[in-house]
């Protein structure tokens, strides 16, 4: 996998104060892979199965979704932005996340994919048609890389106020009054996922995908064994794409954490997240303004618990930027905002976890009593 960490004139390095307090020391993971088998150009939806697609529906339009299409057994979600859609709730027995799908830059991309891995092209059950080759993580989540026949158009969204700044007075004459609706969802920014075996995911997603890193987050005292948590982005070259379109951290469990959409601003956000918490949704996190992608935050719940998060203004890297290194703590989630809250943690000994947790202890994975030792002191630090 790893290429050695190059340093050619027009590469960043985190060092400059960028998006990190320091960069890599001499040896450690150089954050990209030499030679993946292709590069994606985004995330491109998540997949869910969910027993009722009517409540899931009410859930969406509140949260800012639109419907792209709905039949017996899916409901497709979309933003606002041309390309295409964000969501496929497939109605099942069981409330679970299922996978994301990422986007592939060119049709070509999927026989090169097939061929690496031993599988097939075949259609892509998405409305408009497309191909599609499915892949299983390593740590458990199917994956699949899709090229879409035909791309959703635009539709209209919330404009942008008109904002008045010191002696800068854009607005005379004129009030400001944004509408207490739901925000209205632009796009798919990022997912998030917890797995026992990151390492080995992490390499995957960089051999494979073609994914780079963005920030590296260590353990306190534990930065010799690698790191624990990694912010990731596609590689498209000179275009300046998300910070982060997954992340992923090592933990107990493998499962979703959250997923994160981008909205037009913050008036926005907060004005929506009025209108969540006035139809009695549960506020998780927020607002507040993140470190690592900058991003303007607030994460709310679902009805069956799920955690998904409005967002905007966050950062935007090239392939010029290296990876940034820094410890995981609690306190390095916000710049500023309310206290990071037990639920936004999964701080709570619930069943389910005290499950994982003895079962990561057992298993043959990446979990050992120092690393959980190190990832509650972080929780708490
Ligand atoms: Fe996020």
């Amino acid at each position: 996998m790893s290429e050695t960490p190059v340093h050619g004139p027009d590469v960043k390095t985190a060092h400059q104060d960028l998006h990190s307090e320091q960069g890599a020391l001499h040896g450690e993971h150089p954050g990209r892979s030499r030679n993946p088998v292709i590069k994606v150009a985004d995330l491109a939806w998540l997949e869910f199965e969910k027993p009722d697609l009517e409540r899931a529906e009410v859930f969406a339009r509140d949260f800012g979704f639109q419907v792209a299409a709905r039949t017996e057994s899916a409901l497709w979600l979309r933003g606002s932005f041309a390309g295409t859609p964000c969501m496929v709730i497939r109605r099942g027995r069981t409330s679970r996340f299922i996978g994301p799908a990422f986007r592939a830059a060119e049709r070509a991309d999927l026989d090169r994919l097939a061929r690496a891995i031993g599988s097939d092209v075949r259609d892509a059950d998405v409305p408009g048609g497309g191909k599609a080759v499915g892949l299983l993580d390593p740590s458990g989540f199917p994956v699949r890389v899709v090229h879409c026949g035909e791309q959703l158009r635009a539709l209209p969204e919330q404009r942008p106020l008109l904002l008045n700044f010191g002696t800068a007075h854009r607005r005379t004459n004129a009030t400001q009054r944004p509408p207490r609706e739901p925000s209205r969802i632009q796009r798919l920014g990022h997912v998030v996922l917890e797995t026992r075996v990151f390492s080995r995911a992490l390499d995957w997603y960089l051999d494979t995908l073609g994914m780079i890193v963005s920030d590296f987050q260590f353990l306190d005292g534990q930065r010799e064994r690698g790191p624990v948590m990694a912010f990731i982005r596609c590689d498209l070259g000179g275009v300046p794409v998300d910070h982060h379109t997954l992340a992923m951290h090592l933990g107990p469990g493998t499962g979703y954490v959250h997923s994160a959409y981008q909205v037009t601003d913050l008036d926005s956000i907060a004005a929506g997240g009025e209108y969540l918490k006035e139809r009695g949704y549960q506020r998780s996190w927020g607002i507040g303004r993140h470190i690592q992608g900058s991003q303007l935050f607030d994460y709310w719940r679902d009805p069956d618990r799920f955690m998904l998060e409005h967002f905007a203004d966050g950062d935007l890297f090239s392939r010029d930027v290296e990876p940034g290194w820094a410890p995981l703590s609690t306190s390095g989630l916000a710049q500023w905002g309310p206290q990071a809250t037990r639920d936004f943690l999964g701080a709570g000994p619930s069943p389910q976890r005290i499950r994982d947790v003895i079962r990561a202890l057992r298993g043959d994975n990446e979990m050992d009593p120092a690393r959980l030792l190190g990832l509650l002191k972080a929780a708490k630090s």
